[in-house]
């Protein structure tokens, strides 16, 4: 039996989604610690959610207000992780510098450009250029972003990690549209937990940096790292709303074995689940990803994900060579397929999930956002 206390917390997060978009049309988009406070607390009962027939309405509202505001699609990005470098010490990343197991590889230019034709042949209008913190000239990643706007006709999005606002301004002149960088926790002590020597404030500053550049902006959590409670979650999700993010990125955390978080659990399909719809029921038009480490467990849940609200998919294009090292966590899906397999898989995956696939560039559906 649901419980009533259920249905009414949900009606109430239901609300809170639509409130939260009448305040942007009137450019309002803070809330009170009052009410941030009450809706956090219905979050985390719904989050903790475990009961059969609860979750199951919970996926259907978030499936229907995605159906409603994003249509009933799932689209594509093609992802070319093109270095796997990094100067980061993330607690949790494979790839973190202190790994020396890590295999550390850059791809050329030629590389990246021959992966952009790839995605174009594959009628994907999104590169997605994803690296560790790698140090990189700027201008190196600027000629590859001029390059492809030359050659294709596609969106590209970056997700780098930070730099400096003159870096993210000289991408954005080259032609980027969109940039992700999950967030990873909106509380900055359970930020500053996952992350040696790096604070919540920095991200944030390069979070707005992006923003006011014109970029449309994605972040994202993981679900389930050491330290993290149904209240930071709850809140994260707030976080998204009051951002107003066009895109956010939520996946289980996995532990990596050559990482300091070696000996911890991961994260739940069952949480991340909840997560994805209440964070569809809250942001509303947001594109959510099918994130590839729901696709990386002991089945493929990305097509759960997609029943709960999540509308985007991202295969992966990197160079077959490459894709095994690009290591952020164990066991990561499709790693040894080639790379023209995924267009059968994404059919598939669409169908089961019950959605159209569509090709379209799909940019950011909030009102205001550039489409370039
Ligand atoms: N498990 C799951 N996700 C991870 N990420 C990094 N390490 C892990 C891990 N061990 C996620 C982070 C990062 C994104 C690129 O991958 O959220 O932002
Ligand atoms: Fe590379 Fe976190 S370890 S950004």
């Amino acid at each position: 039996m649901t419980r009533k206390d259920f249905t009414d917390a949900l009606g109430r997060a239901i609300a809170f989604g639509v409130a939260m978009a009448d305040k942007r049309a009137n450019t309002i988009n803070s809330v009170t610690p009052e009410a941030a406070a009450s809706i956090e607390r219905d979050l985390a009962f719904l989050l903790a959610s475990e009961d059969t027939e609860e979750k199951a309405i919970l996926y259907a509202e978030a499936a229907a207000i995605r159906d409603q505001n994003c249509g009933r699609r799932m689209v594509l990005r093609g992802l070319v992780e093109f270095s796997s470098y990094c100067g980061n010490s993330c607690l949790y990343c494979g790839l973190n510098r202190n790994n020396p197991k890590a295999e550390r590889y850059r791809l050329t230019r030629d590389e990246v450009l021959e992966c952009a034709e790839l995605i174009y042949r594959a009628k994907i209008q999104t590169i997605v250029l994803q690296s560790g913190e790698d140090n990189y000239p700027a201008d190196w990643l600027a000629d590859i972003i001029r390059e492809i706007k030359v050659r294709y006709d596609m969106a590209i999005t970056l997700s780098a990690g930070e730099r400096k606002r003159e870096d993210f301004a000289l991408w954005k002149d080259a032609g980027a549209d969109r940039y992700l960088m999950r967030v990873e926790s909106s509380d900055a002590t359970l930020y500053a937990a996952l992350h040696k020597d790096r604070e919540l404030d920095t991200r944030l500053r390069s979070l707005r940096d992006l923003r006011s550049l014109g970029y449309q902006t994605g972040s994202g959590i993981m679900v389930g790292p050491p330290g993290q409670t149904l209240e930071h979650i709850a809140r994260d999700i707030v976080f998204f709303s009051e951002y107003d993010f066009d895109m956010i990125g939520i996946g289980p955390f996995i532990p990596h074995p050559d990482t300091p978080f070696r000996g911890e659990k991961a994260g739940t399909v069952a949480l991340t689940l909840n997560t994805v719809a209440l964070t569809r029921i809250v942001t509303r038009n947001a594109w959510l990803p099918a994130t590839t480490a729901l696709g990386s467990l002991d089945r493929d849940y990305r097509v759960d994900a997609l029943r709960a609200g999540a509308n985007v998919v991202m295969p992966n294009f990197s160079p077959a060579s490459v894709k095994k090292k690009y290591e952020i966590y164990p066991g990561k899906k499709c790693v040894g397929e080639n790379t023209g397999a995924c267009a059968f898989c994404m059919d598939r995956l669409a169908e089961q999930a019950g959605l159209d696939l569509d090709y379209s560039r799909a940019d950011s559906l909030k009102s205001g956002a550039e489409h370039s």
